[in-house]
């Protein structure tokens, strides 16, 4: 999607949801990117926020534009996070953790009031898995613990081929909190709570990046404008 149109689905999230004095969870990658944008603007206009960021990445963006962050430990609940995402369903379930970001957004998502999307058409699907599932697990081991991944996919009845992700220099990427990731190219996701629980109970899995009932709205940017889909603020 144009860059466009990224930032015109940031700017009407920022406009509908956006409250001075908010605690706010800032998103990873290249849409939640430009809301980060627009609350760096709205603090240099005088208003104020305390943000925690998903991310190194955006840490270092925030931090550039002078928006005041703090901890998930510290911030105590946030009232709203904003975030991109790789696919989102009818039932607003989203794949998540193509920037490899995934648990800690997840992290910050469960501890929000609420969490939306800022998305482009292209992150609508039918049914979830057209896009590989990312899913972080621990180095230790971690053949052993694709294969398991592999089976909770069979279990499901999808067909899956796990894949370690690679760094652009050809070495296993390594997360933000020093584990690998997986993705898995996957048939087809039906029943995403299903396969969420299958994939919560295999040890060295640190968090795939299904978010099940977590997102309340998506704001969806196209030529036409920006529509919004799920509960109002
Ligand atoms: C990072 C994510 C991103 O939000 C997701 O990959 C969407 O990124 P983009 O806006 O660049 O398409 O989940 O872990």
């Amino acid at each position: 999607m144009s860059d466009h149109l990224k930032r015109l689905a940031a700017e009407k999230a920022a406009e509908l949801e956006l409250r001075s004095g908010m605690k706010l969870g800032l998103g990873t990658g290249s849409t939640a990117k430009h809301f980060v944008d627009i609350v760096g603007e709205r603090i240099r206009a005088g208003e104020t926020y305390l943000c925690v960021p998903t991310s190194e990445a955006t840490r270092l963006q925030a931090e550039s534009l002078g928006i005041p962050l703090t901890t998930l430990d510290d911030i105590g609940e946030i009232d709203l996070t904003v975030d991109g995402a790789d696919e989102f369903d009818p039932a607003l379930n989203l794949v998540k953790g193509a920037g490899a970001a995934h648990l800690r957004e997840k992290m910050v998502a469960i501890n929000s009031k609420r969490m939306i999307v800022i998305a482009d058409a292209s992150k609508k699907v039918v049914q979830l898995g057209a896009f590989p599932l990312s899913v972080e697990i621990v180095q230790f081991a971690h053949g052993t613990t694709s294969r398991a991944v592999a089976k909770a996919f069979a279990a499901e009845g999808i067909a899956v081929e796990t894949r370690l992700r690679k760094a652009k220099d050809g070495t296993a990427l390594v997360t933000d909190n020093g584990n690998f990731v997986l993705d898995c190219v996957n048939s087809g996701i039906a029943n995403p709570a299903a396969l969420a629980a299958r994939l919560d109970g295999i040890p060295g899995l640190v968090e795939h990046g299904l978010f099940v009932g977590l997102c309340s709205a998506v704001y969806l940017g196209s030529e036409e404008g920006v529509a919004v889909i799920g509960k109002s603020p």
